[in-house]
């Protein structure tokens, strides 16, 4: 029997013609389309390998209407909207797409860190309204970046590549992980670890990039801001829900922190309606890794590991590798 595989928004073509020569490939033509409840079930219910992005819930009921289901092969590092453990105990393996888009990610990060630093947004905007008339010593400054000093929660793969870009702009890096690294990464990466409170309260711009789990829900909340300096800038490309958006919001109509940059919301694509109207806030819409290079790697990695599961091969990134050894 041919395997079906459903593909829940439109990912770059070498994925797509990879799938399609795996298997038969029912596709949602469109990239901004998000499938309701309704239109995902009922396509999960026909589907039994299912390529998953984290705009749709993946949970208990999802993966009851289809008893056949093989996989759940998602195009994205985080998995936080797949219920794991509900995939675990029904055997189903749940693959994601670790390390390709370490560098890109970390490269949105630096980008929101410079943006909001050198208040470059406001600028373009003062540019395009012709309010350019003269050349001012006072004209939009900003704060510098280089010197300063990195504050980064989570210190895995993206968390090094900020503390290797950091190095360049000549930053003192300081970081904060459950797990503390190796001495000698923390000397190659002139990283020094922290306890968390003091990373937050030393820290000219604090960086986020810890999964979202239980154990990180508000990770930064009002207390954080508090502790923090009122020069601080906060960035924030890993999950929305890490932070509390309206403890940030006060905290930036307060002046407890200078600015901040997010790729990611709280109640995404949702985001606090005052964020809207700060010139100390940088907003993108998620696209930490949308370059087309690393885009492209996550759609291969993704599809790799859903007809690995096809052929009856170990998928090379199980979320949950107990599924498969113990068949
Ligand atoms: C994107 O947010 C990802 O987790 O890859
Ligand atoms: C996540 O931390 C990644 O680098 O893939």
């Amino acid at each position: 029997m041919t395997p079906n595989i459903l593909v829940t928004q439109l990912v770059p073509q070498p994925a797509i013609d990879l799938l399609k020569a795996a298997g038969e490939v029912e596709l949602n033509p469109d990239p901004e389309h998000v499938y309701s409840r309704e239109e995902l079930l009922e396509r999960v219910a026909r589907n039994d390998y299912l390529y998953s992005m984290l705009t749709n819930q993946i949970d208990e009921e999802v993966m009851a209407v289809n008893p056949n289901l093989k996989v759940i092969a998602q195009m994205a590092v985080g998995y936080d909207n797949i219920d794991v453990a509900a995939a675990t105990a029904r055997g189903i393996p749940v693959t994601h797409t670790p390390g390709v888009l370490t560098e890109t990610t970390a490269d949105t990060a630096w980008v929101l860190l410079m943006t909001v630093a050198r208040r470059i947004v406001e600028a373009d905007k003062f540019m395009r309204a012709g309010r350019y008339k003269a050349w001012g010593p006072m004209l939009l400054m900003g704060t510098d970046v280089h010197g300063k000093t990195l504050g980064i929660l989570g210190f895995g793969r993206i968390g090094k590549a900020m503390a290797r870009r950091a190095k360049g702009f000549h930053m003192k890096v300081i970081y904060y992980d459950e797990v503390r690294a190796p001495a000698e990464e923390e000397q190659a990466l002139s990283a020094e670890y922290r306890p968390f409170d003091d990373v937050i309260a030393e820290a000219d711009f604090i960086t986020v990039h810890t999964p979202y789990a239980p154990s990180t829900h508000h990770l930064l909340g009002e207390r954080e801001f508090a502790r923090m300096k009122n020069t601080a800038y906060v960035v924030n490309t890993a999950r929305g829900p890490i932070i509390d958006e309206k403890a940030l919001v006060k905290a930036l109509n307060d002046g407890q922190i200078a600015g901040a940059g997010l790729d990611v919301y709280e109640r995404e694509p949702a985001m606090e309606p005052e964020l809207r109207d700060m010139n100390q806030v940088v907003l993108l819409p998620h696209i930490g890794s949308a370059s087309l290079e690393t885009r492209t790697a996550m759609a291969l990695m993704a599809a790799r590991n859903l007809i690995a599961v096809i052929r009856g091969e170990r998928p090379p990134n199980l979320v949950n590798p107990e599924v498969w050894d113990r068949r």
